[in-house]
C-alpha cells in the first residue's frame, strides 16, 4: 500500500497514561514521549488532522485509589489533573519537532491551557494544529476512553486509534496466555459480551450507538500510525456487524 494517499482526514488518537511511563511503572519517560511525538509528527506531515486524548494512569489512577478507600469523585478529579501533566509533556515534545499544538482542558485552568470549546478545537484542527484534549470528560465516573469517544464525535473525527502495548485485541492476555488468538475484526457487542477490555463499556456503548469505528493497535511498533493512515490492516478493527 506504500505510495497510496491517506485514507483518513481527521483522526482521534487515544493514548493511555501508561504509554508515557515506558518501561517504568510510574511517571513520564521523556524518550517515550519524544517517540510518540515523532509518530504523530509523521501523520501530521501527511496533512492528516490529528486530535489526541491522553490518560493519566502513569501518575494517578482514580479507580485504584477509590478501591483503597478514597472517595471516588475526589480520586477521579485527581486522575483528571494527572492527564493535564501528560498532555503538557506531549505538547512540549511535539512543539520541539515543529508541530503546532493546542491543549484544551475539560476543567478550566486558563493559565495552563485553553478551555475545551468544540468549535475552536475544530478550527485548530482545520489550521493543522494537533489538539490535545486533557482532563477527561471533566466528570468523575468517566474514563479517558469515554472522553476519547466523546471528543472524537464532537470534533468529527473518522476513527478512534486506541494505542496499546499489544498489536490488537486477543481472546486472552497474550502476555500471560501464549495461545491467545488475535482478532482482526470485532463487533461492539462481541467486545461487550466477551468482556474483552478494549475500552470500558461506556466508551464502547457510545461508539456502538454512533457506529463509530475503533482501531486497537500497538504504538510501540515504529511507523504503525503511518501504515494505519495508508489504509493497511493493522491491529484490530472494532465496528458494527
Ligand atoms: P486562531 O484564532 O486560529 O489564530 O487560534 P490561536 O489559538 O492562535 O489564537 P489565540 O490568539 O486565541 O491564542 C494564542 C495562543 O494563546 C495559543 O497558544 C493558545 O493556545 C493560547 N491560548 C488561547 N486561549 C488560552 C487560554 O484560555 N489559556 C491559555 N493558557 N492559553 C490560551
Amino acid at each position: 500500500m506504500t505510495g497510496m494517499g491517506p485514507v483518513y482526514r481527521r483522526v482521534m488518537l487515544k493514548l493511555s497514561g501508561e504509554a508515557f511511563s515506558g518501561t517504568s511503572s510510574f511517571g513520564i519517560d521523556p524518550e517515550v514521549v519524544n517517540y510518540i511525538a515523532e509518530e504523530i509528527h509523521g501523520v501530521h506531515e501527511l496533512g492528516i488532522q490529528l486530535a489526541a486524548v491522553v490518560g493519566g494512569g502513569n501518575i494517578f489512577r482514580g479507580l485504584a485509589a477509590s478501591s483503597r478507600g478514597m472517595d471516588r469523585a475526589s480520586a477521579d478529579y485527581m486522575g483528571m489533573l494527572a492527564t493535564v501533566i501528560n498532555g503538557l509533556a506531549l505538547q512540549n515534545s511535539l512543539e520541539k519537532l515543529g508541530v503546532n499544538t493546542r491543549v484544551q482542558t475539560a476543567i478550566e485552568m486558563k493559565e495552563i491551557a485553553e478551555p475545551f470549546i468544540r468549535r475552536r478545537a475544530i478550527r485548530h484542527l482545520e489550521k493543522g494544529r494537533v489538539v490535545i484534549f486533557v482532563g477527561g470528560t471533566g466528570n468523575p465516573y468517566f474514563t479517558t476512553d469515554t472522553a476519547a469517544a466523546l471528543r472524537a464525535m464532537e470534533v468529527g473525527a473518522e476513527v478512534i486509534l486506541k494505542a496499546t502495548r499489544v498489536d490488537g485485541v486477543y481472546s486472552a492476555d497474550p502476555l500471560k496466555v501464549p495461545d491467545a488468538v488475535k482478532f482482526d475484526e470485532l463487533s461492539y457487542i462481541d467486545v461487550l459480551n466477551r468482556k474483552l477490555g478494549v475500552m470500558d463499556s461506556t466508551a464502547i456503548s457510545l461508539c456502538m450507538d454512533n457506529s463509530f469505528p475503533i482501531v486497537v493497535f500497538n504504538l510501540l511498533e515504529k511507523g504503525v500510525l503511518l501504515r494505519l493512515m495508508r489504509g493497511e490492516r493493522v491491529g484490530t478493527l472494532v465496528r458494527g456487524d
